[in-house]
C-alpha cells in the first residue's frame, strides 16, 4: 500500500510570500474557509509574548510550526503535513532540524527579487539533507525579472537541473496568466477571479505579449523534462511560477506534491534505515517548544512518526529516559486548532506535552531498540558570556538556559573555570530571542558580554588523552548541558593547532544529539 501522507516543509526568505502561500494551500485543502486566518492567528499568537514581538518588529517568522490538511486527489484522501520554517538564515540550524522531519520541501522565491544572498544558506541546507525540492516562484503578477534569469539562478545555487512546469504568460503589468506545461492548460486572471481558459490554443486570440510564443518555445526546449526519479533523488527541481496572492498556480502546486512528492521515507538509525513498514511504532523528536502558551507552562515535543500505527494511550520508550511513558494526549495540529489524535501514521507529526522528559534527538519506540541518527548540534559561530544583573536569580537563569538550549534556541556551555555561562549561537538573531525570552518567560534580567572564544569543538578520545588535554587546557574547557567535554577555541587557527598537537583526540564541529 502506498502511503497517503505527504510531509513537507516550506522554505523561503522573509517577505517572499510564505504566509500567503500557506494560507492559500490551507484554503485549497478546505482547512480554513476564509483567507486571512493564518495571519490573524499569527497576530494573536505573536501578541502573547515579547519573544514573538521580535518576529513582528522585524517581520520575520522565528518559530516553526506544523499544519495538517487533507485533500481528495484522484479518488484518495491525501493528508498533507506542512512544516513551517523560520525565514532567516540565523535560524538555519532550526531549518536543518525541521528538514530531518520532512520528506520534501517547497522553496519559495520572489520573482521580482530572486534569491537574496543572505538566504542562500537556508536553501543550501536543503541540499545538505538531500531533500527533494519543488520550486515556487511567487509574485509573477509583479513587475519582475526575466523568468529565465530566475531559472538559471536556482540551478546555479542548488547545482541541480531545473524543469519548468508552470510558466508565466507575461509578467508585471503584462501578466496574463500561466501555462501548465504538463496539461497545456492556461490559467489566467480575469477581473480578480481565476479562469481556466482551456488549452494553449485558446491563447491564439487572446491579448498576450507578442514575444510569448518565442519564450514558450525556448523554455520548452531549453530545460530538461520533468523526471520523477531525478526529482526524488534531489538532482532536479520542478519549477512552478505563480502568485500566492492571486491564488494562481497554487492548485497545481498541491497537485505536484500529491503526485510527485515522496511518501514517508526510511530514516537513518546508525547503520540501518527504518522504514514505515517496520513492525512497531517509532519516531524521533526534532523540535521542542516551551511556553507556547505562557498561561500554562506547557512544553511540547514534536515527534515525526517513522513507522507503525500509533494509538492514543500507547506506551513508548524515549531513548533519553529508558523507561516507557504513556502518550495520553498526543496533539495533531490543524490550521486553527489542536486536536487530540486517536491514531497517527508514519509521516505524521504529533505533539507530546511533557515536563522536560523529552529532548530533541530522542527516539521514541515500543521496543526501545532503535536509535535514529542525523540530528546534530552545530558548532556555534558566536559565543557570549551571560552576565546576570540580579545575582539572586542564578537558579532561574540555569533553568532558562537549559530549557532554551533544549529547544535549540541557543547552546549553553559551562566553563570549567569561572562562573558565568557561555551561550553559543549560529546567528545573531538567536541572541535577541534569548534576551527577550529570558525577560518575558523567566523574569531574568541578563546581558551578554564579549567572550574570548570564537567557536567550540566537542572532544572525543581515549580517557587518558582527554585527561592529559584537560590538564593543560583547563581555561579553555567547558561542559555542555549533557556534561560532554567541549574545547572553547579562540580562533579557527587554535582548533587546527590543537588538532595537530593532539592526534588522539577528535575535535568535532557537530554533535549527534
Ligand atoms: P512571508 O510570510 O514570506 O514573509 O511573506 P508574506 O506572505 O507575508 O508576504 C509578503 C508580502 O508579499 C505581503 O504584502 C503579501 O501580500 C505580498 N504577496 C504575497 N504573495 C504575493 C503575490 O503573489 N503577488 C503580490 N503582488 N504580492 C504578494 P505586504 O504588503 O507586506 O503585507 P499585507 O499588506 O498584504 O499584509
Amino acid at each position: 500500500m502506498t502511503s497517503t501522507r505527504r510531509t513537507f516543509a516550506i522554505i523561503s526568505h522573509p517577505d517572499a510570500g510564505k504566509t500567503t502561500l500557506t494560507e492559500k494551500l490551507l484554503l485549497q485543502g478546505g482547512a480554513i474557509h476564509q483567507a486571512g486566518l493564518v495571519k490573524a492567528r499569527g497576530a494573536a499568537r505573536r501578541a502573547r509574548s515579547d519573544w514573538m514581538k521580535i518576529e513582528q518588529q522585524r517581520g520575520i517568522s522565528v518559530t516553526s510550526s506544523v499544519m495538517t490538511f487533507e485533500k481528495e486527489y484522484e479518488g484518495e484522501t491525501i493528508t498533507f503535513n506542512l512544516l513551517d520554517t523560520p525565514g532567516h538564515e540565523d535560524f538555519s540550524e532550526d531549518t536543518y532540524r525541521t528538514l530531518t522531519a520532512v520528506d520534501s520541501a517547497i522553496m519559495v522565491i520572489d520573482a521580482a527579487k530572486g534569491i537574496e544572498p543572505q538566504t542562500r544558506k537556508l536553501f543550501e541546507v536543503c541540499r545538505l539533507r538531500s531533500v527533494p525540492i519543488i520550486t515556487f516562484v511567487n509574485k509573477v503578477d509583479r513587475e519582475g525579472r526575466d523568468p529565465f534569469e530566475t531559472m538559471d539562478e536556482v540551478a546555479d545555487m542548488l547545482a541541480l537541473d531545473v524543469s519548468p512546469q508552470m510558466w508565466p504568460i507575461g509578467m508585471g503589468g503584462l501578466f496574463k496568466g500561466l501555462l501548465d506545461f504538463r496539461t497545456q492548460e492556461v490559467a489566467r486572471v480575469e477581473g480578480g477571479s481565476n479562469e481556466y481558459m482551456g488549452k494553449r490554443d485558446a491563447l491564439a486570440d487572446a491579448d498576450i505579449p507578442e514575444n510569448y510564443e518565442e519564450e514558450y518555445q525556448l523554455a520548452q526546449a531549453g530545460y530538461p523534462e520533468f523526471d520523477l526519479e531525478a526529482y526524488r533523488n534531489g538532482d532536479l527541481t520542478p519549477v512552478y511560477f505563480g502568485s500566492a496572492l492571486k491564488n494562481l498556480g497554487v492548485e497545481e502546486l498541491i497537485d505536484a506534491i500529491a503526485r510527485y512528492a515522496p511518501p514517508p521515507r526510511p530514516q537513518p538509525a546508525g547503520e540501518e534505515k527504518i522504514g514505515p513498514e517496520h513492525d512497531e511504532v517509532s519516531g524521533f523528536i526534532f523540535k521542542v517548544q516551551a511556553n507556547m502558551d505562557p498561561n500554562h507552562r506547557d512544553r511540547i515535543a514534536f515527534m515525526r512518526q517513522v513507522s507503525g500505527t500509533f494509538k492514543r494511550g500507547m506506551k513508548l520508550t524515549p531513548s533519553g529516559l529508558g523507561k516507557p511513558i504513556a502518550v495520553h494526549s498526543p496533539i495533531l495540529f490543524f490550521a486553527q486548532d489542536r486536536e487530540i489524535a486517536d491514531t497517527a501514521e508514519p509521516g505524521d507529526i504529533i505533539g507530546i506535552p511533557n515536563h522536560g522528559t523529552l529532548r530533541v534527538g530522542d527516539t521514541l519506540s515500543e521496543k526501545n531498540e532503535i536509535r535514529f541518527t542525523g540530528l546534530p548540534n552545530f558548532a556555534p559561530e558566536i559565543l557570549r558570556r551571560v552576565q546576570l544583573r540580579d545575582p539572586t536569580k542564578t537558579k532561574q537563569l540555569r533553568k532558562a538556559l537549559d530549557d532554551l538550549s533544549e529547544e535549540g534556541v541557543i547552546q549553553v556551555f559551562y566553563p570549567e573555570i569561572g562562573g558565568s555561562s557561555i551561550v553559543g549561537v549560529v546567528g545573531q538573531l538567536q541572541l535577541d530571542v534569548l534576551i527577550s525570552r529570558l525577560g518575558a518567560e523567566y523574569k531574568v534580567d541578563a546581558a551578554l558580554e564579549a567572550s574570548p572564544f570564537a567557536t567550540a569543538r566537542w572532544l572525543k578520545g581515549p580517557d587518558a588523552a582527554l585527561r592529559d588535554f584537560e590538564k593543560f587546557n583547563q581555561g579553555n574547557l567547558a561542559k555542555d548541558r549533557d556534561g560532554d567535554m567541549v574545547f572553547m577555541a579562540k580562533s579557527a587557527w587554535d582548533v587546527g593547532y590543537q588538532e595537530e598537537k593532539n592526534p588522539d583526540l577528535a575535535f568535532s564541529a557537530t554533535k549527534e544529539r
